[in-house]
């Protein structure tokens, strides 16, 4: 082998050698973005980023650059069965989705503030469930069911006041299945039956009324004639009392009239005994049953003289 050879060999091996670093440096500095995509440079070497957020396209840079990718597209946000307390602490299900995208003018400063679309992710996800508790605990719980449109733009006005700070654009919410828990739906249900129950019993409340004052009024008939026949029946007894001890007295009076004239000498002049025997044979001659008695015997049996 020529020397001549030799140094050919050498040149072209030091040839293919260079265009190896060429192809390997071009083939590390040669980034692609596709159409969904925006990103910005950052040189790993130097942690540098550059200012202009790229679009779709192929890009060269510096040896050991590389794109920080966010979405150029909408991208959707899921709440899925979240609770949350209404303004009566009732716990409210619900279900959102909406979509976001990050401002593309403003990736240099997202990126500076959250490093990257992950974490940015996750840093909307807390903001989004907390504007969502916000909207929640603006709404009672007949508003859930008689507002949803009202509920759902709250919920929108919320998203958008804290997304804006994160500059971010939010589009398509979408707020479904306002669900009220178990418990509460049987307590509403209780509750309407009662209202129906207290409706029922307030306009029986006039008949209820009217029926018992008529049986108080009958009460109070029914007592006044009982009294009436009461007093009626006393007064009779009275007077019949009355009448009985009218009776009895004369009767007396009678008796001792009599006595007296037996007595009296201006009468028949009886000396005691004699008396004392002739109310003895009155009083055998009224029992009606046989009498033993035990008297002395009168001074005469007769009075007719012998
Ligand atoms: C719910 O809120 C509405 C509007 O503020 C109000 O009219 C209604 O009385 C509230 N309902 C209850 C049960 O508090």
């Amino acid at each position: 082998m020529s020397s001549n050879s030799r140094c050919c060999i050498g040149v072209i091996v030091a040839i293919g050698v260079g265009l190896a670093l060429i192809i390997g440096l071009v083939s590390t500095s040669l980034k692609k973005l596709d159409s969904d995509e925006v990103g910005i440079k950052y040189n790993t070497i130097q942690k540098t980023l550059d200012g202009e957020p790229k679009l779709e396209g192929l890009y060269t840079g510096p040896p050991g650059y590389e794109f920080i990718v966010f979405p150029n597209t909408f991208t959707t946000m899921t709440f899925n069965r979240l609770d949350c307390l209404n303004a009566e602490g009732v716990t409210i299900t619900l279900n959102v989705e909406y979509q976001y995208k990050a401002q593309p003018k403003d990736i240099k400063k997202i990126i500076l503030d959250f490093k990257d679309f992950d974490n940015y992710k996750k840093v909307l996800e807390t903001t989004g469930e907390a504007s969502l508790h916000e909207a929640c605990s603006h709404f009672n719980t007949s508003q859930f069911q008689t507002e949803r449109g009202a509920f759902q733009e709250e919920i929108r006005t919320a998203l958008q006041k804290r997304y804006v700070d994160l500059m971010c654009i939010v589009t398509d919410l979408q707020v479904n299945n306002i669900a009220r828990p178990s418990l509460y739906e049987s307590a509403i249900r209780s509750k309407e039956r009662a209202r129906e129950d207290i409706k029922v019993a307030k306009s029986e409340e006039p008949r209820r009324l009217t029926e018992a004052d008529t049986e108080i009024l009958q009460a109070e008939t029914q007592g006044k004639i009982i009294m009436n026949k009461a007093e009626s029946n006393a007064r009779i007894r009275n007077n019949k009392a009355t009448a009985e001890a009218e009776a009895i007295r004369a009767e007396f009076q009678k008796e001792a009239e009599a006595y007296a004239f037996l007595l009296n000498s201006n009468g028949l002049g009886l000396t005691q005994e004699g008396f004392i025997s002739y109310l003895g044979s009155r009083v055998i001659a009224a029992a009606k049953q046989p009498v033993y008695i035990n008297l002395g015997t009168p001074a005469k049996t007769s009075y007719v003289t012998p």
